[in-house]
Parts: structure tokens; sequence; C-alpha cells
């Protein structure tokens, strides 16, 4: 049993300072932004997502229980090593999970309510690129190589906005200078090859910006840039998060970008969603160990030294068992982690505002822990009722 209540070693306020300059972690928080702000009705909700892939291995449980709930105009941060499930569960949404080997084997995916899993493909079609778009780690996977790519953006545009032919060539060659290609007049007519993978980049975020889609799953949009393209395409993302409401789902590994973009942060290992929080929370006070370790691999303004890279090796996502994931790389394991511990909510989430509206400051901090600190009195804790859903596997 965790000694509830009860701050722990993890809990060592040292440990959990964050390494980000304190400005963009007053940014990322949302402390402003979020706290005056009423909760938008959520858009997409993921219930206890399960897709796996059938391996020379045996069964790869890529996501296994991933839910959260995404709202009008937030967003939220997916970060964690790469291996960890974070594309799968965006290519879930989209239903773009290469089929075989890969398969949605468990949970719901309601979007506007309505469970996109049980779409057809052509009702799927529809909602791609129109009211969910992707941003991809590979900017091939989205561009035809054998259409130039003005016909590219003015196809998505004609279709899904009804713009018509010089409408839409005006509106592409706008999004390509948006999206920073110089001398874009030039280069609309090019084909996706005859562009650097940087600008490539570039090409794919004008074509998933093009919609102005309601979820933007942006997924390392901004890896291959550098930082002047990387801030204007940030700044894109903000500006029509706050003109459209757009809601955005950032998978990154940069923590920075998280502190400056998002209002939740969830922090994946292994398949599943081990610390979920508002982003002021998590950095404040991150509960998980892998969450600390990730936090102290993060330059630091007020620190010189080298960095501390999280120790040891990923697990093999086909071989896990009914432990902690973390368990092998965990300096605080002790017996308990032989099981997968309950989620927990912590005593670390920031309180909601009185007054009865509940705000994205309100989001309980929760992570999968045992040594927690639980906040008291929390049902959730270990022998108590069930634990909560949230991040619970199914
Ligand atoms: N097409 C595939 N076939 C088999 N395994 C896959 C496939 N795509 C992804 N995986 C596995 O699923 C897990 C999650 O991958 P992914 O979501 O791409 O990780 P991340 O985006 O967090 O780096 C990894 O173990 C990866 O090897
Ligand atoms: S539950 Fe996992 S993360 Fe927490 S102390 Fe045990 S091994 Fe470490
Ligand atoms: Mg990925």
């Amino acid at each position: 049993m965790p000694e509830r209540g009860k701050p722990d070693s993890g809990s060592n306020p040292r440990m959990l300072r964050p390494r980000m300059p304190t400005s963009e972690l007053r940014r990322g928080s949302g402390e402003l932004r979020s706290a005056s702000r009423p909760l938008e009705k959520p858009i997409l909700v993921l219930d206890g997502l399960r897709t796996t892939f059938d391996t020379d291995d045996g069964l790869l449980k890529a996501v296994d229980g991933v839910s959260y709930t995404l709202r009008r105009g937030m967003t939220l941060g997916l970060v964690g090593e790469s291996g960890c499930g974070k594309s799968v569960t965006n290519l879930s949404i989209m239903r773009l999970v290469p089929s075989p080997p890969g398969r949605i084997v468990g949970g719901q995916i309601l979007f506007h309510g309505e469970d996109l899993l049980k779409k057809t493909e052509d009702e799927m079609r529809a909602i791609r690129g129109r009211q969910i778009s992707m941003i991809f780690q590979d900017p091939m996977t989205s561009l035809n190589p054998y259409l130039r790519v003005s016909r590219q953006i003015t196809e998505v545009l004609e279709l899904h906005l009804g713009l018509g032919r010089t409408a839409a060539r005006a509106r592409a060659l706008e999004l390509l200078e948006l999206c920073g290609i110089p001398d874009a007049a030039a280069r609309l007519d090019d084909y996706p090859h005859q562009f650097s993978g940087g600008m490539r980049q570039r090409v794919m975020i004008a074509m998933a910006l093009a919609c102005r889609p309601e979820v933007l799953l942006a997924d390392e949009p901004t890896t291959a840039l550098d930082v002047t393209i990387q801030a204007q395409i940030l700044d894109l993302i903000k500006k029509m998060q706050s003109e459209m409401g757009t809601a955005v789902i950032l998978v990154t590994h940069d923590l920075g970008v998280v502190a400056g973009m998002a209002d939740e942060v969830a922090v994946m290992y292994a398949g599943r969603i081990v610390e979920h929080a508002s982003a002021r929370d998590l950095f404040k006070s991150p509960q998980h160990p892998y969450t600390q370790a990730l936090l102290n691999s993060v330059p630091r303004l007020d620190q010189k030294g080298r960095l501390k890279p999280v120790e040891g090796q990923p697990p093999d996502m086909a071989r896990l068992g009914p432990e902690c994931a973390f368990r092998p790389r965990c300096e605080h394991a002790d017996e308990r982690c032989a099981v997968y511990p309950p989620v927990f909510e912590t005593r670390h989430a920031t309180a909601a505002k009185p007054g009865g509206r509940e705000t994205a400051a309100a989001q309980p901090h929760r992570v999968a822990c045992w040594r927690a600190d639980v906040r008291p009195g929390d049902a959730r804790a270990p022998g108590a009722a069930a634990p909560a859903a949230a991040m619970e596997p199914k």
C-alpha cells in the first residue's frame, strides 16, 4: 500500500523544479488563459483505446487503454520516448493504422459524441482532412509524389471548402507563404520531390491547416525545422486555435515546446498514459519517476553541467509482463511494482476556482505509480473502489 498523503523521495522539491525557463512554464501552464476560461464541450474523447500489432515476437500492445478528453481550443501535449505509442494513438484516431498487422481492438474514439470506430470508410474520408487533420512525422506519408503541390492543396480546398479554382489557388499560395516557403509563387507548381525535407514538412503543414480543422493531430510537427520556422509554425497553429477554436494534440520530444503550447500534458510509457495533468501541475510537481527523469534530461537555464539522460532502455513492447513497465529502469521500485499500478489522483492538482464553473486548471493530476503522493481520501487508493478509468487499460 502506498503511504497516502505522505510525500516520498519522488516528491523531493529539488527534483520537482522544472528545467524550463519559468516564463515559458507560466505560458505553458495556461495560468492566465485557462484559469478564467470556462471549459468547452469535449470534441474528442478517447476511452480506453487499444491498438495492437501482430509481430513475429507475438502480439504488440502499441496503445493499451489510452483515454483523454480534448476540448475546443485546447492543446494536449503528448510526450514520451520513441516507440511508446504516440503516433499509433494518432493513427488510430484517423483510422489509418496499417492493417494487417495493426488492429484497433478496444475502446472508443468519440468525435462530437460519435464513435469513429463505427464509421464507414467513406464517412471517415469525409472527416479526415476536413474536421480532423494530421501533420505526420514523415511528410511523404501525406503527400502524393505524382501530383504538383498546388493541385494537392487546391484539391483539399475545393473538395472540403467548396472554393473555386482561382480562390483555391490564391489560398494555397497564402498558406505556403504562411508556412515559410520562400518564393512560394514560383514553387507552387513543383512536385514534392523538388522540395527539401524541411520544405516538404511545411507543405504538409499547409495542407493540414488548409481546411481549418476542428482537431489537429500534430505529430512531431516541427522536429525537422530550424527554430525560426518552428516558432512561425507554432504561432500559426496558435493563431488558428484562437480564431477557430481548433483543438490540438501536440506530439513532441521538445518539452520546451510543450511548456509554451500545452494546456494539459499526458506522458506516455509503453503504450499507456502514466501521468496526466495541467501543464502547470505537471511541470511544477511531476509525480511519476519517468516524468521526473524526462524533466531532468532537458536543459535548464539556471543549471550548468551535464544533463542526465533517462537511464536504461525502453521495454520490448511485445514482451510486457504484469508488472509496472517502468520497473526495470525505476530507482524507486519496490515489491508493489510487480503489479501494474492503478491510477491515483494526486494531491498536486491545482484547485478549481470557486464559482461552480470548471476550468482547465482544475484538470485532476493523475498518475499510475504506487508511490504517487495520493490526495487524502482518494477513493482510488489500492484496495478501495475501482481505480480511475482515465488511464486504466481495459
Ligand atoms: N506497422 C507496424 N508494425 C508493427 N509494429 C508497429 C507498427 N507501427 C508501430 N509499431 C510499434 O508500435 C509501437 C508504438 O509505435 P509508435 O506509435 O510509432 O511510437 P512513437 O510514435 O511513440 O514513437 C512501437 O513499439 C512500434 O514498433
Ligand atoms: S509503480 Fe512503476 S514507476 Fe512507480 S515506483 Fe513502481 S516501478 Fe517505479
Ligand atoms: Mg511517432
